[in-house]
C-alpha cells in the first residue's frame, strides 16, 4: 500500500511529497514540529502535543497554519490513509515560502504544513525495552531555547550520530557542572536507591516532553514518588535505574552510560512497569 503525506492542503503520494526550495524550514530551520505516538489505533496525548505546538508557534510568532480542529482532522486522516495502527505521526509547520531574507516575510505569507505517518513494530520496541539501551554523554552545545520544539536539530543530529558510532542508542547533553539535561530526542530520568523517580525541571534548558508530563500521572497511578531536580552523570551511573521517555520510545530503560553499567546492567523493574502502565493512563483519541 503506498504511503500518503499531507503537504500544504493536498494528500499526495509520500514518494512525491515535496516542499519549495525557498521554504524557510529548509533554508533557516525556521519552523517547529511534533511527533505523536499511535498505539493500538489510538493517537496518544494529541491534546498535549497540539498545546505544545501552539506554544512553539507562539514563541516564534508563526501563525497556526489552519484551525486547530482542522489540523486534528488532518492528523487523523493521515493516520487512516496510511493504515497506521502502531506508529508515529510527524507534523511540521514552517514560516512558509518566501524569497530568502533573514527577516520575517511579508504579512500574509502562509505557514507551510506537512503531516506524515509511519508504522512501527511494537514487538521490536518490546525487545529493545527487554534489552535496554546504552547512552553516551556529550557536552551541552545547543542554544538556550530548547524549550521550543524547532526543526533546528543539528546538535541533536551530531550527538545521536556520535552515540551510534559508539554503539549506543542515545546521547545525553550534560552541563559543565555535570548535570544531565536531556537526550538528543528524549527526556532523561533516574530511579534512586530509595525508589524515587528523578527528572530535571522543565522550566528551561530542556524540552517539556509530553511523555514526561504523562509519566507524572503514570507514576502517581503506581504510587511512585517523583522529584524534579537535576542529577549528575555520576549519580545516574550509581542509580538503581535510569530510563528515557519520548513519543518515539515511550519508556526505555538505560542499562549503560558511557560504557559503564547502570546498577546490574539490566533493565529496571520500575522503568518496565511505567512502560507497561503508560497506555492506560495516556489520553487516547481514535484515528
Ligand atoms: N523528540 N527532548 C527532546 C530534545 C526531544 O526531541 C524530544 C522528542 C523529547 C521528548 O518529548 P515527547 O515526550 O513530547 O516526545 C525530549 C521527538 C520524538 C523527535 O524528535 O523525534
Amino acid at each position: 500500500m503506498p504511503r500518503i503525506a499531507y503537504v500544504n492542503g493536498r494528500y499526495v503520494a509520500h514518494r512525491d511529497a515535496q516542499v519549495h526550495v525557498e521554504d524557510r524550514g529548509y533554508q533557516f530551520a525556521d519552523g517547529v514540529y511534533e511527533v505523536c505516538e499511535v498505539a493500538r489505533g489510538q493517537i496518544m496525548d494529541m491534546t498535549g502535543h497540539l498545546d505544545r505546538l501552539g506554544r512553539s508557534l507562539g514563541e516564534l510568532s508563526i501563525a497556526w497554519p489552519l484551525h486547530r480542529a482542522a489540523l486534528e482532522a488532518i492528523i487523523g486522516e493521515v493516520v487512516r490513509r496510511n493504515r497506521v495502527r502502531n506508529g508515529l505521526v510527524y507534523l511540521q509547520v514552517t514560516r512558509g515560502v518566501a524569497p530568502r531574507d533573514h527577516v520575517f516575510p511579508a504579512a500574509g505569507t502562509r505557514p507551510a504544513l506537512v503531516v506524515t505517518a509511519k508504522r512501527t513494530d511494537p514487538a521490536a520496541a518490546a525487545r529493545r525495552a527487554e534489552a535496554g539501551l546504552a547512552v553516551i554523554t556529550v557536552p551541552e552545545n545547543r542554544w538556550e531555547r530548547v524549550d521550543i520544539k524547532t526543526v533546528g536539530l543539528l546538535p541533536n543530529v551530531l550527538a545521536r550520530q556520535k552515540a551510534k558510532l559508539a554503539g549506543a542508542q542515545e546521547a545525553w547533553f550534560v552541563d559543565p557542572d555535570g548535570t544531565v539535561k536531556e537526550g538528543a530526542a528524549t527526556n532523561a530520568w533516574i530511579v534512586t536507591k530509595g525508589g524515587v523517580l528523578v527528572t530535571r525541571p522543565a522550566e528551561f534548558g530542556i524540552l517539556r516532553g509530553i511523555t514526561r508530563t504523562t509519566l507524572f500521572s503514570v507514576a502517581r497511578s503506581l504510587g511512585l514518588e517523583i522529584e524534579e531536580r537535576g542529577f549528575t552523570v555520576e549519580e545516574a551511573k550509581a542509580a538503581r535505574e535510569a530510563f528515557i521517555t519520548a513519543a518515539t520510545t515511550v519508556v526505555m530503560p538505560i542499562v549503560s552510560i558511557d560504557g559503564q553499567p547502570v546498577a546490574n546492567g539490566h533493565p529496571g523493574s520500575v522503568a518496565l512497569s511505567l512502560r507497561a502502565a503508560f497506555f492506560d493512563v495516556a489520553e487516547k483519541r481514535p484515528a
